[in-house]
């Protein structure tokens, strides 16, 4: 099947050169791990603000919205607090290496009937009966073995599609040893507006950070036999049209990350015309294909496989509700190795659920192209 979600996808797996020398002298650094340092950037220096559209952008230091419902579900606990003097937010420090690919995945999701995309492979489902404002979902990361020249991630996204051209955004967790120089499970971000580059995280100009406390790209401490979630929120500024990620979780209540202004996006004016969530993954030059979720196809119990839950969407009037109450349309490419299944459950600790979605498989070498 061929997918234009795969354009975006393979955008989210091409290579971006960025570069490496940091203008401003950081406040202050951490060294979370062995490879991964942040340093402290004065907020109004953030390499983010250097985009060309983002020339007369003024700064929003928090969303306007109050009225939202955050949900809890995030049970990460981050082992390396990172804290930036007040006026300063963490930037990922770049390596050289680290920095050579950057762009990865979208357009198989936004228009499904275009270009295929060569070991690209999907399973997730999406809404298309927008305008959307926002998108939230537990989102399930867990250590999986995938070889340097492969990917796989879990996400929930929102775009917009008119003729060959996209407007998305995506966030969760991912596993991309070519990007990160590691195998680690890494929180991300992407966006892909009216520039039509697309990028992640802050390896090029476009997002904006403004938590001193939550990067958006982040290696997230897995248990090695417990699955994490995280609950990213993606949603659009009532009062200013930006994009704002935030974290939703015990440890982090209203997290708010940051935000992509709506000077980068031509599609998005009216809200985004899908949202959905999946799993993408991407096959090695030679044909090898990753697994993705925990590797198990969702033919078990719920528990078994990977699962998406308690997904809410906010409408064009920004009222919140579960998935269920859209229409949802099914994306999978390559039964054999990836499917999807869908669940109801009605209550799970308190919260109602509505739909959840199980996915994953295990890839392999026989998973097409
Ligand atoms: C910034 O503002 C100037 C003056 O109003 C305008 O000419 C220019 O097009 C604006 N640039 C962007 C990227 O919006
Ligand atoms: C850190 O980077 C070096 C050089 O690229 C690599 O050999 C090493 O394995 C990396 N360490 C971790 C923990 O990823
Ligand atoms: C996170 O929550 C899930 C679902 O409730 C649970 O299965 C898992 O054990 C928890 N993980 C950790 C690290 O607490």
């Amino acid at each position: 099947m061929a997918l234009v979600i795969m354009n975006v996808l393979l955008l989210l797996f091409s290579v971006v050169l960025v570069r490496s020398d940091q203008t401003t002298t950081p406040l202050k650094s951490f060294k979370i791990g062995e490879n991964v340092t942040y340093d402290c950037i004065n907020i109004y220096k953030q390499p983010g603000l250097d985009h060309p559209l983002l020339k007369n952008h003024t700064i929003q230091m928090k969303p306007s919205r109050s009225e939202l419902n955050s949900q809890t579900g995030n049970n990460i606990t981050q082992k390396n607090k990172i804290k930036c003097p007040d006026g300063t937010i963490p930037v990922l420090k770049n390596t050289k290496d680290f920095l050579t690919s950057s762009n990865l995945f979208p357009e198989n999701y936004v228009h499904p009937q275009s270009v295929d995309s060569p070991g690209t492979h999907i399973a997730g489902v999406r809404s298309h009966a927008g305008p959307y404002r926002g998108i939230q979902a537990w989102v399930y990361g867990v250590d999986l073995k995938i070889e340097k020249d492969q990917a796989s991630y879990s996400q929930i996204y929102l775009g917009s599609g008119v003729n060959n051209k996209i407007n998305y955004i995506s966030a969760g967790f991912m596993i991309n040893p070519g990007l990160f120089g590691d195998g680690r499970v890494w929180s991300y971000g992407f966006w892909k507006g009216k520039d039509e580059k697309g990028c992640y995280n802050t390896a090029c100009s476009g997002f904006v950070q403004v938590s001193q406390t939550i990067p958006i790209v982040q290696p997230i401490d897995i248990s090695p036999t417990e699955p994490s979630f995280l609950r990213p929120f993606i949603h659009q500024d009532k009062d200013t049209g930006n994009w704002w990620l935030t974290r939703l979780g015990p440890d982090e209540p209203n997290g708010d990350v940051g935000y992509w202004p709506k000077e980068l996006f031509n599609l998005f004016d009216n809200g985004a015309s899908m949202v959905g969530v999946g799993g993408v993954v991407k096959a090695s030059p030679s044909g090898s294909s990753p697994p993705m979720g925990n590797g198990k196809l969702p033919d078990g119990g719920r528990r078994t496989s990977a699962i998406f839950a308690n997904i809410d969407v906010l409408n064009s009037n920004y009222k919140q509700s579960k998935i269920s109450y859209f229409p949802i349309e099914i994306l999978v490419d390559s039964p054999r190795c990836y499917g999807l299944r869908v669940g109801t459950v009605k209550w799970y600790r308190r919260t109602r659920l509505g739909y959840f979605f199980n996915y994953g498989g295990p890839g392999g070498n026989s998973c097409g192209v």
